[in-house]
This record gives C-alpha cells, structure tokens and sequence, in this order.
C-alpha cells in the first residue's frame, strides 16, 4: 500500500513519553517505601551491569518538580510513568502508606497543572519483596488477591485525576527473563512454572480491569504488551510455518488471552503434549472471558526473523516422532535456536536485511507499521504505543548532545506510524521510551534513552542536572505541529 499524502495524525493524540519507577525514581527506602525484588535482585552482585542498582537512580524522587517542568517546557500531551507497589503497600499486601500515595498524588497533579495527561502503569515489574518471599510472588493466587487489593487503592485515589491505566507492563519480557532466562527475578530457569506464573498474571490482569471498570466507569485500561512481528528467513513454506508458530509462541501466547479470553488453540495443545501448560479451571476460563481491556498498549522495538527448526526437521525424519513423549528439559537446543527450547517450533535467527543498534537490537521502522497494522486487525482495539525508542552511549559535548541517530530513529519510527493510521489504524498516542535518560535494567546507566540527559554514570550519582539533548527540540515541535511534517 503506498499513499501518496498520508492522514494528519488525530486532533487529541497523545504525544508523550514514558518511564518506570525503578528505573527513575531512586528513594528506595524513604518515607516508608518497602522494598521491591528488584532492589534485592540488583542488590546481588553479578546480577546487573557493573553491578549497577535503582537505589538513587535519576533522583526523581526529589526531581519532581523540575522534571514535569521539562516536559511542560516539551509541550508533552501525556507522560507514562509506573507506580512502586512497595511505595503504596510496603508489605504488598497489609497497611497502606500514605506518604507512597502523597508522592504520585503530587506527581498527578503537577502533571494536570501543566495540562499533561497522565498515563498510570499498576506493575513495571517491581513486585514487593514480602509477596515474593511469603508466597512465591507470581506462582501463587494469593499474589492476585494483593495485587487486587493494591489496585483498589490506586483506583480509588486516582479515579478522577487519571483516565489512562496499564496493567501489566510487558507480561512476556518479565515473565521470560525472570523465569526462562533466569536473567529477571526470581531467577529461574524453569518452564513449567513459567507458563503457571504467567497464567495467574493473565488471572490478575483480568481481575484488574474488571474492577476498573466497576470503580472507574470514565476511564480506560488496557495492557501493554512488548509486540515483534515475526518474518520467515525464506519463502520455503517450512520456515513460513516456523514464523506461524513463532507467532503462537511469541504473541498470541499472550494476546489471545488479553482481547480475546482465551489461550490459542495449537499453542495451548502443544503444551499441554508437553506437559508444561498451566492448570487452567473452569473459573479461570470464565474470568478470562469477563474482562475486556479498552485500549491495547503496544512497545515495540523490534520483532524478529525465524527459520525452521533443525530439531523438527529431524522429528519428521524420524516418521513423525511423537514429542509428548519427550521429556521438554531435554530439548535443550543449540544457542540459536533457544528461543522455544520446550517445543522445537522454530529457530530464531538474525535478519539480514536490518541495521542494528549499539546494542545488537535490529532497527526496523517498517516493522513498526506492520506490527499496527496486524494488532489493530486481529483485535480491533484502539492502540496506544506506550514504548518506542532508541538505546545508545550519548556523549556529552561542551554541553550538549547531539543525538542525530535518535532523531533519525523516532523519525521513521513516527512516519511508520503515520502510514499505519493512513492505512486505518486507530491510535489513541504514542510515548517514546524514555522521557529522561533513566536505569536500563540490565545495561547499567550507560545504555541511554531519553531526551533529557541525566548527568550521572555507573560509576556515581554526579550531580544529576537535567539537560535536553538535540532530540528534545526536535520532538518539541514535532509535538507543536501534531507531526504535520516530519
Ligand atoms: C522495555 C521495558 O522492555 O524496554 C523498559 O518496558 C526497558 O523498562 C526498555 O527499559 C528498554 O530495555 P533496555 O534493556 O534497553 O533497558
């Protein structure tokens, strides 16, 4: 499809940018806070780069102010930002501390004072520590009865002061890393109770957005899910049916669950033949079916190239060799194919046709128009980009930043976007990830984002100024003109 003048972007869109507490806010035990399993998981050494932690952070805590000043300054329409569970309810799930509250509150209302919609995320991955060590956090329903009792709070609080709110932030990242990768906490490496934490997730999302919607009937909830589409390396019809379960196995796992109620048929089989898929009730089906999300949040980075799997290739060799029979864990593939050890479905590989940031992620703006276009087909929900961006080493210079590469980037990236609402896509906004340079989880404070360069390293805190790099002006007017030309 090539239109020749492409539609103006919608009159109320959301132009804004986003951030997690961990990543920003620093404070990690003032006023009560308790703390999070991210504050012990960067706490032990050989976890994170250089042992880097969101102890201090980028300060926000006590940057507040002049934070919001900057994206007013921006002209930012909406600001993304995750509130610490442990800030709220410092056990998880007992007394609520109402200084935790007092911070957002003033964030809340900074942000409306400067005309900023706020766009609140109940989880970016920091679950209170006590949940994790009392019941095993996310591998056991007792973790959804807090996670419900500490929404209520949130909704109750904010119910009039803020109309947009995530769920869960990237479901399939943290539920991946923390227990498929062991590179997340808790840590581990095993599949089976993957897929079981990420069911009571699915639980917990659900009866989130039920409750929403009883107590905050004008507002609007919605996940946001980290999106890759999915291409075969070839036209070979074998590695065409590698990206269809890839697709399985990389999306719909998960989006299926969230617009539709209910897990995808193949992928749920080939499970439950390995023996690995979570115990599902009937209530559970029920609940999964009652809660409807308004909006889908969408992160996109890149998506991913597959071809074949060698394991599968040999299966059929062998007259169809039947894998239930198989123990999963001895699956083990080779390091390119282990993307989906437990069932040898594909193999993922590099594409060749894409560049590759700093940090061996492919940049591919097209991706980004694709990725619209097939989310907003299957589920007819409105989207909202809630993460887009582009992590490099910035390098201060006499003062500034001059960071072309990421103009270049957010470019393509928004006139991908521009092409996908011309192709039809509903859209409520778009945050670019991040607003200020902020704690990439694993990659230490090197690894930068923002628009605002924070003047600290992962050697120390320095003196934490704040100052807008090259890409701030750009997006500035970008957002002046509601991306008339860009
Ligand atoms: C997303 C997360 O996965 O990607 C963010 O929601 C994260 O919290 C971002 O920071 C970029 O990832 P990284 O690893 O480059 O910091």
């Amino acid at each position: 499809m090539y239109h020749q003048q492409l539609d103006d972007f919608p009159e109320n869109f959301l132009w804004g940018a986003a951030s997690a507490a961990y990543q920003i806010e620093g404070a990690y035990q003032e006023d009560g806070k308790g703390i999070s399993i991210w504050d012990t998981y960067a706490h032990t050494p050989g976890n994170t780069y250089q042992g880097t932690t969101g102890d201090v952070a980028i300060d926000h805590y006590h940057h507040l102010e002049e934070d919001v000043a900057l994206m007013a300054k921006m002209g930012l329409k909406a600001y993304r930002f995750s509130v610490a569970w442990s800030r709220i309810i410092p056990d998880g799930e007992g007394t609520v501390n109402e200084a935790g509250l007092d911070f957002y509150r003033r964030l809340i209302h900074e942000l409306r004072k400067n005309k900023i919609e706020p766009v609140l995320t109940l989880y970016h991955w920091d679950l209170p520590q006590a949940l994790q060590d009392k019941y095993a956090g996310w591998e056991s329903r007792q973790t959804i009865v807090a996670f419900k009792k500490y929404c209520e709070v949130l909704f109750k609080a904010f119910k009039d002061d803020v109309k947009y709110w995530v769920t869960f932030n990237e479901q399939n990242v943290f539920t991946s890393m923390g227990y498929r990768w062991g590179t997340h906490p808790p840590k581990l490496k095993n599949i089976k109770k993957m897929y079981e934490a990420n069911h009571i997730i699915n639980l917990a999302n659900a009866e989130a957005i039920n409750l929403f919607h009883e107590l905050v009937p004008k507002g609007l909830i919605g996940p946001s899910f980290g999106y890759g589409p999915v291409y075969p390396l070839t036209g070979d019809p074998q590695d065409v049916l590698a990206s269809v379960n890839a697709d399985d196995f990389n999306n719909n796992w998960w989006l299926d669950v969230y617009c539709r109620g209910e897990y995808p048929y193949f992928m749920l089989k080939q499970l439950q033949k390995a023996k690995i898929a979570p115990n599902i009730t009937e209530a559970d089906r029920k609940l999964l079916k009652s809660a409807k999300p308004d909006f889908l949040g969408i992160n996109y980075y890149h998506g991913g190239t597959v071809q074949t799997n060698r394991l599968e290739k040999q299966a059929e060799t062998a007259n169809q060799k039947d894998f239930s029979a198989t123990d999963p864990y001895l699956m083990q593939p080779e390091a390119d194919q282990a993307q989906s050890p437990e069932i040898p479905m594909f193999n993922s590989v590099s594409s060749p046709y894409l560049a590759k940031t700093e940090w061996g992620w492919e940049i591919d703006p097209i991706g980004f128009r694709i990725a619209l276009r097939q989310v907003y087909e299957k589920y007819r929900l409105p989207i909202f980009v809630t993460e887009n961006g582009l992590g490099a080493m910035d390098k201060l210079e006499d003062g500034q930043i001059h960071d072309s590469y990421r103009i270049k980037y957010l470019q393509e990236h928004l006139l991908a976007m521009k092409e996908a609402i011309t192709d039809g896509v509903e859209m409520i906004g778009y945050c670019a990830w991040s607003f200020t340079d902020l704690l990439s989880w694993l990659n230490g404070y090197r690894k930068r984002y923002g628009f605002v360069y924070i003047d600290r390293d992962d050697n120390g805190e320095r003196t934490q100024q704040r100052i807008p790099k090259d890409s701030f002006k750009w997006y500035q007017k970008i957002i002046a003109e509601n991306g008339k030309q860009i």
